[in-house]
C-alpha cells in the first residue's frame, strides 16, 4: 500500500506521515528532507541557490541516509530548500530516489508537495493536509523558538506566506492536491484526531478494494 501525503508547511503532515507509517508498519520518507539536504549543501558550498546545474549536481549526490534533522530543520535551510525546489534539474535528480522508495515491495508512506501528483500518482491513498496560515505560523513559531531560533510570530507568518507562494506557483511539480486526494484540515485538530481521521480514510479505501 502506497500512502501519499501532501500539504503545506507546518500543517501537521510530517507528524501524521510518521504516525501512519508506524500504524501500518510501513517505511516512511519525508521528501522535504531531500530538498533541505540540497539547500544545505548549496549554502555550505557557497553555490548560488538559483544555479540549476550546480544545485542539480549536488542533488545527484543525495542518497537515502540518516539525515541530521537538527541541521536541516532550521528556517534558513527551509527557505533554501524551497528555492532549489523550483529548479527542474534538482527535481529530476531526486525523482528516481523517491519513486523507487514509493514502489518498494510492501508499500511506503511518503510526504511532500508532489507525491500524489508526480512521484506516485498511482498511490492507494492520497491525503492533502492543510491548516489556516495563522495556525501554521503559531506552530512553526513554537517549533523554531524551541530550537533556539530568534524570530517573531509575524516574521514566521510572512515566511510561510512567501514559501506557500513559491511552492505553489513554480512551473515544475507545483504544490497542489491531486484531484483524487482527500482533504484533512488540521486547524482545529489535535495530532491524535488527525491520525484517527487518516486511519478512517485508509480503512475505507482498503475496504473498498476488497469488495
Ligand atoms: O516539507 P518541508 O518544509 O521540509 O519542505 C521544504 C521545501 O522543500 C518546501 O518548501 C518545498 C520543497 N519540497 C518540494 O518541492 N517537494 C517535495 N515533495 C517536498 C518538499
Amino acid at each position: 500500500m502506497i500512502i501519499a501525503i501532501d500539504g503545506t508547511t507546518s500543517s501537521g503532515k510530517g507528524t501524521l506521515a510518521k504516525r501512519l507509517a508506524a500504524q501500518y508498519g510501513l517505511p516512511h520518507l519525508d521528501t522535504g528532507l531531500l530538498y533541505r539536504a540540497v539547500g544545505k549543501a548549496a549554502l555550505d558550498a557557497g553555490v548560488d541557490l538559483m544555479d540549476e546545474a550546480s544545485c542539480a549536481a549536488l542533488a545527484m549526490q543525495i542518497g537515502l541516509k540518516d539525515f541530521d534533522e537538527r541541521e536541516l530543520r532550521t528556517a534558513g535551510v527551509g527557505a533554501a530548500a524551497s528555492i532549489v525546489a523550483v529548479l527542474g534539474g534538482v527535481r529530476r535528480a531526486l525523482f528516481e530516489l523517491q519513486r523507487a522508495f514509493a514502489h518498494r515491495q510492501g508499500g511506503a508512506v511518503l510526504d511532500g508537495r508532489d507525491i500524489g501528483t508526480v512521484i506516485a500518482p498511482d498511490a492507494d491513498v492520497k491525503l492533502w493536509v492543510d491548516a489556516s496560515v495563522e495556525e501554521r505560523a503559531r506552530r512553526r513559531f513554537l517549533e523554531l523558538s524551541g530550537m533556539g531560533e530568534v524570530v517573531t510570530q509575524s516574521e514566521v507568518l510572512a515566511m510561510l506566506k512567501e514559501r506557500d507562494a513559491r511552492d505553489s506557483q513554480r512551473k515544475d511539480a507545483p504544490m497542489k492536491p491531486a484531484d483524487d486526494a482527500i482533504w484533512i484540515d488540521t486547524t482545529r485538530m489535535t495530532p491524535d484526531e488527525c491520525l484517527a481521521r487518516a486511519i478512517e480514510i485508509v480503512e475505507a479505501k482498503r475496504g473498498k478494494k476488497k469488495t
